[in-house]
């Protein structure tokens, strides 16, 4: 497979599938659900979650990469052993959920690099939330959403160990120290205690079914998995490299990265005094791009002048980092295929695919309704259902897999994991479908079931219905 690039040290390679994995997803999504749904009580159920179906799930996942070296359509023919197997749709299901994701994060990828550059003029720093108004859609937002693009081409077109690893090896260091700083800053401020206790309070009493899917959507969607992403960066490592230890690394950095961003973003919200401010409370409430692009910039303007600007900036440099490393290893797994499947010189194939990617973004950049319908299509159902058939394969056909798992570690834990894969993830997917989402009431009081036939309990059924299912059951808005 020379030629194929490969990953120029183990550092390089976690740091390229933490960047894969820390997105918007934890400095933002996480710290709002850690907050709302019973604090140190939801981080329990995370955490476990994160053990007995994110972590199966991810080293299932990255020895299917690893042991066939190659990318996913390809890989699941390999290890099906036929290459007429129908597992490669399996592979081109992977490519469609990763571009439907890009369809959408470049664009907020754009709006995190806009609120940077904003920083040094007057952008939010007069008026947060009217920036936000006029930078979420709009021809600036189709420009900004153009430099996210080129750049994530730019770097994934100069292969593995030369652009994506190089990119990351700065990128991730930095965003952590960013994150840290803050963190650090914030707990010398008197009043941020009330953010700790709004992030940790432990409320059992608040957890209910929904709570367990909404944190099983949320490991899956942090960890990047059933899009052949972290599939695709597996295969670049190099043989002598442990699974099992990398993807353990890998996946506990990306839980720490998020609890640490609900420490900066908390207890930031609380010595502003806006925590309990009912401007910012809806803010938050409104979802996750209130929350970062309303919310706190908000709280940094009321840090002063100077302060404000400095940490608004390191805060938004740091989520374009976030946003900009896991657009990269988005568009890494189409362009691998191409790469691969069709042997595409991989400038070609990053150009191509940013093509298109761009022109759906300029859709999600025009009108929001897009951007909505192209993450519901993404993560409500894409990313679920991929984990599940990327975990089933992996535990009942590939062949190999307990092997791959044991290769470099003294005990034998191959056979145990792959057995979790087998029964354990897929399981837990499907009862927290049915409880999480066709059981219990819609809006309407009716039987949840009824909303695939629609709201008014059977006239319209449509397949919007079918995503807000998927919705209601692992995720949370
Ligand atoms: N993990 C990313 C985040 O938390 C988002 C994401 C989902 C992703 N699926 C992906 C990133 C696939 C890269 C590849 O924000």
């Amino acid at each position: 497979m020379a030629g194929r690039g490969q990953w120029n040290s183990r550092f390089g390679f976690i740091m390229a599938a933490v960047g894969s994995a820390v997105g918007l997803g934890n400095l933002v999504r996480f710290p709002r659900e850690m907050a709302d749904q019973g604090g140190a009580a939801f981080l329990f159920v995370y955490l476990g979650l994160l053990l007995i179906v994110g972590l199966p799930a991810m080293l299932g996942e990255m020895s299917l990469g690893k042991m066939s070296g190659t990318s996913p359509v390809n890989a699941y023919r390999q290890l099906a052993g036929d290459v007429k197997s129908r597992w490669a749709a399996l592979g081109m299901f992977g490519v469609l959920a990763a571009l439907f994701v890009l369809f959408f994060y470049t664009v907020i990828a754009g709006w995190a690099l806009r609120f940077f550059v904003e920083s040094f003029r007057d952008g939010w720093f007069d008026d947060p939330s009217g920036l936000f108004d006029t930078v979420s859609t709009g021809p600036w937002t189709i420009f900004w959403n153009f430099v996210v693009t080129g750049v994530t081409v730019y770097i994934v077109s100069r292969g593995i160990s030369g652009g994506i690893e190089k990119a990351t090896v700065i990128m991730m260091p930095a965003l952590f120290l960013i994150i840290v700083g803050i963190v650090i800053y914030a707990l010398f401020q008197p009043g941020m205690g009330a953010g700790y206790r709004e992030i940790f309070d432990p409320d059992f009493g608040e957890l209910s079914v929904n709570n367990v899917s909404n944190a099983i959507g949320q490991v899956f969607f942090s960890l990047s998995l059933g899009q052949g992403a972290i599939l695709t960066y597996a295969s670049y490592m190099e043989k002598k490299q442990s699974v099992a230890k990398d993807g353990t690394t890998i996946a506990f950095a990306d839980s720490g990265v998020a609890i640490l961003a609900a420490m900066m973003i908390f207890p930031v919200l609380a010595f502003t005094g806006l925590l309990m401010d009912p401007v910012t409370q809806a803010q938050l409430d409104s979802g996750s791009f209130g929350t970062a692009f309303r919310a706190l910039p908000n709280a940094f303007v009321s840090m002063g002048d100077v302060i404000g600007r400095i940490v608004g900036a390191v805060f938004f440099l740091g989520l374009f980092f976030a946003a900009l490393s896991s657009s990269i290893s988005l568009l890494e797994v189409p362009v691998s295929v191409l790469v691969d499947g069709k042997g595409l010189a991989r400038w070609k194939a990053a150009l191509l695919m940013g093509m298109v990617t761009y022109s759906f973004g300029v859709l999600s950049s025009i009108n929001g309704n897009w951007l909505d319908l192209f993450d519901q299509i993404a993560i409500n159902v894409f990313i679920v259902v991929g984990v599940a058939l990327t975990t089933i394969f992996a535990g009942w056909k590939a062949k190999g897999v307990a092997k791959e798992l044991d290769a470099g570690l003294k005990s034998r834990i191959g056979v145990y994991v792959v057995w979790m894969m087998r029964t354990v993830t897929p399981v837990l997917i499907l009862v927290t479908f049915i409880f999480g989402g066709l059981w219990g009431t819609n809006a309407n009081g009716d039987f949840a079931f009824w909303y695939l036939a629609g709201e008014d309990g059977g006239t319209s059924a449509n397949w919007r219905n079918l995503l807000d299912l998927f919705g209601r059951a692992f995720r949370f808005e």
